[in-house]
């Protein structure tokens, strides 16, 4: 532990979950706020919506009681927004949007409220916003949350093991269907621009295909391998697909542009595409399923739960022992911590060697390619 000095001049700090929310918020906020109180003798301030709470200084204190029983609660009691970067924020203007940068508020609505640092929960997104605030002089400590666990530096998101075991439920159910109706099934899940959602939920339901951006699918090598299990007298196929993923040479599908997030895109719709192509060229009558939010609903897995609680507890002992502008990361199976600066606007995505991959392809898991 790099820092040793502890900060008798925090006394009140703020706590903010931003960007998509994922089970396990709860249990981050519950450690964050009871370490505080308990260890260092805190006053907590809860943030809500995200980013947006400090822009509108929309905050009240929270007390001991208020983060009790929500260790298992799925969401977060603070309320999240994904569209609401201070740097770069849409501003209404008659009708139209003018991106402006409002930072100075949300500076001016900390220091109202007498608030030294502040905890922000989140992804990419959020550590860009928290990245600008450190450049202001507002001491921000992330902790790394997100179902599709690509944030930079840190191996494993709290969030991510709960979507796993969400998404291999269901895909356990859709194998018995498959069976019954000798159908391809296309089962869709989210993870943005990378693939571990796809790929550990795949393995885990034991897919016979999974698709995923890093490896780009080739139509035809897919439609061989559903050609040559119902020869092989298999009459069903599990395909796990990342939202992400894309034919060689063609681009992802794009569900909708939300104009007022600073990440306008949001994906979705290719196992549609998928199933069209492949009745097309096979005849073999396939089904789509997009798993959709229900992949980030309910109560963390007891892995999330524990996860959560050790980045809670973790970001405030490096608050308190003098850490600026660093974020929590799991690395080597060890917390530690690197800073939010060198992670923003990164994501980390699945090397195409990595174990996971490798181990697929040895037990005749297909990528596509
Ligand atoms: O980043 C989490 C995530 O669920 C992605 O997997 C997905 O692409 C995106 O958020 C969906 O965003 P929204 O909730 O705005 O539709």
């Amino acid at each position: 532990m790099p820092y040793n000095v502890l900060m008798p001049t925090i006394k009140r700090i703020g706590v903010l979950t931003g960007g998509g929310d994922c089970p396990g918020l709860n249990a981050v906020i519950r450690a964050v706020t009871k370490t505080a109180m308990h260890i260092y003798g805190l006053e907590v301030y809860g943030i809500e919506d995200g980013f947006l709470g400090l822009i509108q200084n929309r905050m009240r204190p929270l007390s001991w009681n208020d983060v009790s029983n929500i260790l298992t609660l799925g969401g977060t009691i603070l309320g999240t927004s994904n569209q609401a970067n201070p740097q770069h924020f849409a501003l209404d203007r008659g009708g139209k949007i003018a991106w402006t940068d409002v930072t100075d508020r949300v500076y001016d609505h900390l220091r109202a409220n007498e608030i030294d640092a502040v905890v922000c929960i989140g992804g990419d997104g959020t550590m860009t916003g928290a990245a600008n605030l450190i450049n202001h002089g507002i001491n921000c400590i992330g902790v790394p949350k997100t179902i599709d666990n690509d944030l930079e530096g840190c191996e494993r998101t709290f969030g991510f093991e709960t979507a796993v075991h969400t998404a291999s439920e269901c895909l356990d159910k859709i194998h018995t269907t498959a069976m019954s109706h000798h159908r391809v099934m296309v089962v869709e899940v989210m993870g943005r621009n990378a693939g571990w959602l796809a790929l550990h939920t795949g393995v885990a339901s034991g897919s016979d295909i999974i698709l995923m951006p890093e490896i780009p699918y080739d139509l035809d090598k897919v439609c061989e391998v559903l050609h040559k299990r119902s020869r092989a007298g298999k009459r069903f196929s599990i395909m796990c697909v990342s939202e992400g993923s894309k034919p060689k040479g063609g681009d992802v599908v794009v569900l909708r542009r939300v104009e007022t997030s600073p990440d306008p895109i949001r994906l979705g719709g290719i196992a549609n595409k998928l199933v069209a192509d492949i009745e097309a060229a096979t005849k073999l009558e396939a089904r789509a399923t997009i798993l959709g939010h229900i992949q980030r609903g309910g109560s963390p897995t007891p892995g999330d739960r524990v996860l959560a609680t050790m980045f809670g507890y973790h970001a405030l002992d490096l608050l308190m022992h003098g850490a600026e502008g660093q974020l929590v990361v799991l690395s080597g199976g060890k917390l530690g911590a690197v800073p939010i600066e060198s992670v923003a606007g990164k994501q980390r995505t699945v090397p195409l060697d990595d174990p996971l991959v490798l181990a697929a392809r040895a037990v005749g898991t297909d990528f596509g390619d």
